[in-house]
């Protein structure tokens, strides 16, 4: 305890932690582990939220000019922000919609099948959406998903894809290849892709390629723009701490901006905000991301993500990622050490290119432990078939927390032996 106390001393970011509000299970603060589903509400988010409503209240439609920040671009406010957590340029940049509604916008945009090259490349088990999207984008075309949905499986016995194994298949697709779309963080077990080897090889054989970073924003360095990528969207309730379902971000390649010959979806906030209130019949579209912009932009909703990102502006990703390798580097430590001392076996699922989530399968002990864990106050998640996910957020978990989690996984295994 005394050496996570003294971690705790030298943490450079240990001021954030008291910026979160914890949510409490009788009466103590909670060890939060499920950044990586919703992540903790910072404080300063209520001001922002409330700067709106008093907007609102007080100019009414005038808001949109007359605001302190007018909401009429007040989604621009996101981009450089943003663009420096996700490595991009910030006319790369736009936050609309959701995750999952952005990724079809997306495809309308980047996957256009003909008869040879219609091809899309995922990792087996793709978080759920993703598979029903990239289905029901197949199905609209007119193509058979058990034939062109090609999804790239972990070896028998091993728990994490192997790099060489998706370039293997994406040369193997080679000119059928139409799109290559991989969750940049797998879900399930934490495994970071080699984002840039991936997307190099992907481009190589013409495809396009796009990222679902909705378990790496905030979490991983991200380097979109200098690794190649052409597209990518993201939540931003996890990692980025923006809110239950809130708005989602987009990265669309600076090549692709001003083109004719790329098609999208259009609506009027994605036109050049000059004349947008002309109300003129054709699209004059934005020259940034932006231009993939359709409704007026959902400001009580950019607000809290405005929040968190004056966060991630102060504190930097480098910061967070020094933070996040250590941390995680002591919560595997604890559990290395409770496994000696317990008949059950853990096995940490989550390979060694990782960001702060641990995936570990617990040998030997089921859904009560989970329940333990819960009652005892550790915010944790279960999947099938018995596997918990342990994501310390670097920006709010402490090392005592680590070592807390540690004594009280003890007890719950040891409850009835
Ligand atoms: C990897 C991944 N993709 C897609 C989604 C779906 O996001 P949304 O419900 O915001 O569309 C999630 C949600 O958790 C996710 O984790």
């Amino acid at each position: 305890m005394s050496f996570a106390r003294q971690l705790d001393a030298v943490d450079k970011l240990r001021e954030y932690r008291k910026q979160f509000y914890f949510p409490k299970v009788e009466g103590k603060q909670v060890i939060y582990f499920t950044g990586n589903s919703l992540g903790l509400q910072p404080r300063r988010t209520q001001q922002f939220v409330d700067e709106i409503m008093k907007d609102w209240r007080e100019l009414a439609v005038e808001g949109h000019f007359y605001a302190d920040k007018p909401w009429w671009d007040y989604h621009e406010r996101l981009a450089e922000p943003l663009a420096k957590v996700v490595g991009a340029k910030p006319r790369e940049i736009s936050v609309m919609n959701t995750l999952t509604v952005n990724l079809h916008l997306l495809m309308v945009s980047f996957y256009r099948p003909d008869k040879k090259r219609y091809k899309i490349l995922c990792e087996e088990k793709a978080f759920p959406s993703d598979q029903y999207m990239l289905q029901s984008q197949l199905k609209f075309h007119g193509i058979d998903p058990d034939e062109a949905l090609v999804e790239v499986k972990k070896r028998d016995g091993e728990h994490y894809w192997r790099t060489e194994d998706i370039i293997a298949k994406i040369e193997e697709l080679g000119d059928s290849l139409a799109l290559v779309l991989i969750g940049g963080v797998n879900y399930y077990n934490g495994q970071v892709f080699e984002m840039e080897a991936i997307t190099a090889a992907g481009k190589k054989a013409g495809a396009f390629v796009g990222w679902d970073l909705a378990h790496a924003v905030g979490n991983v360095e991200l380097q979109l723009h200098d690794w190649g990528v052409d597209f990518a969207s993201w939540c931003s309730y996890k990692y980025m701490n923006s809110g239950p379902g809130n708005a989602s971000g987009v990265f669309i390649r600076e090549q692709y901006l001003n083109r004719k010959d790329i098609p999208r979806f259009e609506g009027w906030w994605g036109t050049r905000k000059e004349s947008r209130f002309l109300m003129k019949p054709t699209f004059e579209p934005m020259a940034t991301a932006d231009a993939w912009q359709l409704s007026n932009a959902p400001i009580l909703s950019l607000a809290p993500y405005l929040a968190s990102l004056e966060m991630f502006e102060e504190v930097g990703m480098k910061a967070i990622i020094e933070k996040r390798n250590k941390i995680v580097a002591y919560l595997e430590f604890i559990l290395h050490e409770i496994d000696k001392q317990v008949e059950s076996r853990f096995e940490i699922i989550t390979p060694k290119e990782r960001g702060c989530q641990l995936s570990v399968f617990l040998h030997g002990e089921g859904r009560p432990l989970f329940d333990y864990l819960m009652k005892a106050g550790v915010i944790v998640d279960w999947r099938e078939p018995n596997v918990i996910r342990l994501a310390p957020a670097p920006l709010y978990c402490s090392y005592e927390d680590m070592y807390q989690f540690g004594q009280i996984l003890k007890a719950g295994i040891e409850r009835d032996t």
